[in-house]
């Protein structure tokens, strides 16, 4: 008999409402394959017709694995990364997030799944200006409900750990490039998501400082055990993840050397 299951194996019990269930250090999460995307598709009106930007994207990324994502502009990285964080829905596809079928997901639980398990990081830093760089990175820890001494020593621990230490009473206007993109980091990682989605993080820095950012992230990423996708233009970036994929007429398909963005 032909096996329908959408990715082998059944995905494990779901557990809802995740409020009562899920904790922010859930242990179960971090075993189970956080990416399972099959035939996801966005459409986008245009005029009187409409787009597909995505058109069947497969896409598994497995427990604490790094995959770059390379495309040209408009192929839809960000589109795509949108659908992971489940700030956007898919029109067609199955998408399980750590587990879960995030595309049947009510509004409440997705936001809670993106609280707790999901950490991004924006090209443009995203940093809230009114806040210190503490503060910043604190923000999602408080968010889940974290004690304010746990917090503290959390977020001095990851600004130590990214080169940070005295930055933490600063605000963003003050810090560089390079420094804003390091508290954005510390920021996606500090309540240990088991995923993190980066869209184009070195987009806003020089090659130099972007490199060195990159390998921070990738390293923190891979001591922290966390599974990462990083959208880039850089090949040089890119090899340095564990896998590359490219984004090409709406389909995923696996990187290999000879691509340039
Ligand atoms: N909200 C929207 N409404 C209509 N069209 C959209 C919307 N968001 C994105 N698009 C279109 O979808 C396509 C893919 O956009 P997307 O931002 O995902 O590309 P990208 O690969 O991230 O590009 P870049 O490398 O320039 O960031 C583009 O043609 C864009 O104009
Ligand atoms: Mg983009």
């Amino acid at each position: 008999m032909e096996d329908n299951r959408p990715f082998g194996r059944p995905p494990p019990p779901l557990r809802y409402p995740m409020d009562q269930h899920d904790t922010p250090n859930d242990p179960a999460a971090a075993t189970v394959t956080p990416v399972a995307a099959r035939g996801l598709t966005k459409h986008y009106p245009a005029g009187k017709t409409f787009k597909t930007v995505l058109d069947g994207v497969d896409l598994t990324i497995a427990a604490e694995e790094s995959v770059a994502l390379l495309g040209r502009s408009g192929s839809g990285k960000s589109t795509l990364l949108n659908l992971l964080a489940g700030i956007d829905r898919p029109d067609d596809g199955e998408l399980i997030l750590l587990g879960r079928p995030l595309h049947r997901l009510a509004e409440g639980d997705r936001t809670l799944m993106r609280r707790r398990h999901l950490g991004f990081i924006y090209q443009a830093f995203n940093l809230i200006p009114t806040l210190t760089a503490a503060e910043n990175v604190g923000l999602p820890l408080e968010l889940n409900g974290w004690s304010r001494d746990a917090t503290t020593r959390r977020v001095e621990s990851l600004l130590a750990e990214l080169d940070l230490h005295q930055a933490g009473d600063a605000f963003p206007d003050r810090l560089s490039g390079g420094e804003q993109q390091r508290v954005a980091i510390a920021r996606a990682l500090a309540h240990d998501p088991a995923l993190v989605l980066a869209d184009e993080p070195t987009g806003n820095l020089d090659s130099v400082t972007g490199g060195h950012v990159l390998e921070l992230l990738l390293a923190r990423a891979r001591r922290g055990g966390q599974a990462l996708l990083v959208v880039t233009h850089s090949l040089a970036v890119a090899r340095q993840a564990d896998r590359m994929v490219v984004l090409e007429d709406g389909r995923l398909t696996a990187g290999g050397a000879e691509l340039a963005w």
